[in-house]
């Protein structure tokens, strides 16, 4: 059995703590050659691959990013894309190909299994936390570390100068980020994309935990909105991806917080850093299992399954259904944490 692997989409720590498990049991075990195709899509497309065997992963659990190469290359849209995929695995004598990634990348994977019979089997990925099937992706506890301990640095630094501060951090459709650290680091205000939220509101609370003597942190997820955000956020462009454009959500709340309330404010935009570095040992204990269950569903001839966490138990669910509809945040959950805004 020769099988190919891809990482696609935006990358994310654990990334290659998948590969390793996944090599290391199928070499060990089913004595399976692997292949990794470099740079997401683009690799079957051009049959751009590498070896790769024990030596080649060994060393890489500690460390982020992907040693594949990751991109957001979308082979449905690209003539004759799905010819070339099937040509370039013919010629490589790959029999099973092993895809990890998010939304788009498992999206793929499902069109080119469902219609086009390439025997794909998904690892779910993403910093954001929303794909739907699995309870977690790797790469979100990391970010959630990430965006914590900065939120923890935040609060003595607008201590000291009682200021607002406002961290924007990931999250284009769905809050988990910011939900979960926001929770985790203490802050006033969390503000998510599901719900639209009342600047009025945010000074509200940002002005009572003034009044309290206490300097406000406000966490809010990049692809939050206030309920007029149509008007002042959106530039109306379109991204490289079909996305309305937004404009800087922490900025510009920042800006209105200091108009409204007369408050000094500043802006930490979290960003990539949020994607970067050693995996947590959450996330390479997840990422891991996702890899040696992954190998067992290519030796079983599950495809079109992706391997999924419920609870602490790895299961397999069809890709399709994971990439059905996104996982956003449950308003009950967002509720819950409103008992510490203001
Ligand atoms: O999906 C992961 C993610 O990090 C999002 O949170 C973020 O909106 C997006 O990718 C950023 O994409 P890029 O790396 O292309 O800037």
């Amino acid at each position: 059995m020769r099988v190919g692997v891809l990482t696609g989409g935006g990358d994310c720590p654990g990334l290659n703590a998948v590969i390793r498990g996944l090599v290391r049991k199928g070499v060990q075990e089913y004595a399976y050659e692997f292949v990794g195709y470099r740079d997401g899509w683009r690799g079957p497309l051009e049959g751009d691959l590498i070896p790769l065997d024990i030596p080649a992963v060994r060393g890489i659990l500690p460390r982020g990013g992907t040693i594949l190469g990751s991109s957001r290359t979308n082979p449905l849209g690209q003539p004759d894309g799905i010819r070339r995929i099937k040509d370039n695995l013919a010629k490589d004598e790959i029999d099973a190909l092993v895809t990890i990634g998010g939304e788009d990348t498992l999206g793929v994977a499902a069109k080119l299994y469902e219609e086009y019979g390439i025997k794909c089997v998904g690892v779910p990925k993403t910093i954001d936390n929303d794909l739907s099937a699995t309870d977690y992706t790797f790469g979100f506890d990391t970010a959630v570390g990430i965006a914590t301990e900065a939120i923890d640095r935040l609060h003595t630094t607008a201590e000291s100068h009682m200021r607002v501060l406002v961290v924007e951090v990931m999250g284009r459709h769905a809050g988990w980020i910011a939900l979960h650290s926001g929770l985790a680091g203490g802050a006033n205000v969390i503000l998510i994309p599901e719900q639209r939220f009342d600047v009025e509101q945010v000074c509200a609370w940002v002005s009572s935990r003034f009044r309290a003597s206490y300097a406000p942190i406000v966490v809010v997820a990049e692809g939050a909105m206030p309920q007029d955000g149509d008007a002042v956020l959106k530039d109306g462009s379109l991204d490289s991806f079909g996305h309305v454009r937004l404009s800087g959500v922490g900025e510009w709340l920042a800006r209105e917080i200091e108009r409204r309330t007369g408050k000094e404010a500043r802006t930490t935009v979290l960003g990539h850093v949020q994607r970067g570095g050693t995996p947590s040992a959450f996330d390479r204990w997840l990422a891991t299992r996702f890899g040696l269950h992954a190998v067992d569903a290519v030796r079983d001839g599950d495809f079109g399954m992706m391997v999924a966490l419920r609870g602490t138990d790895i299961v397999r669910v069809p890709i399709a259904e994971a990439t059905a509809r996104l996982k956003t945040v449950d308003p009950a959950l967002y509720e819950e944490a409103g008992v510490f805004f203001g």
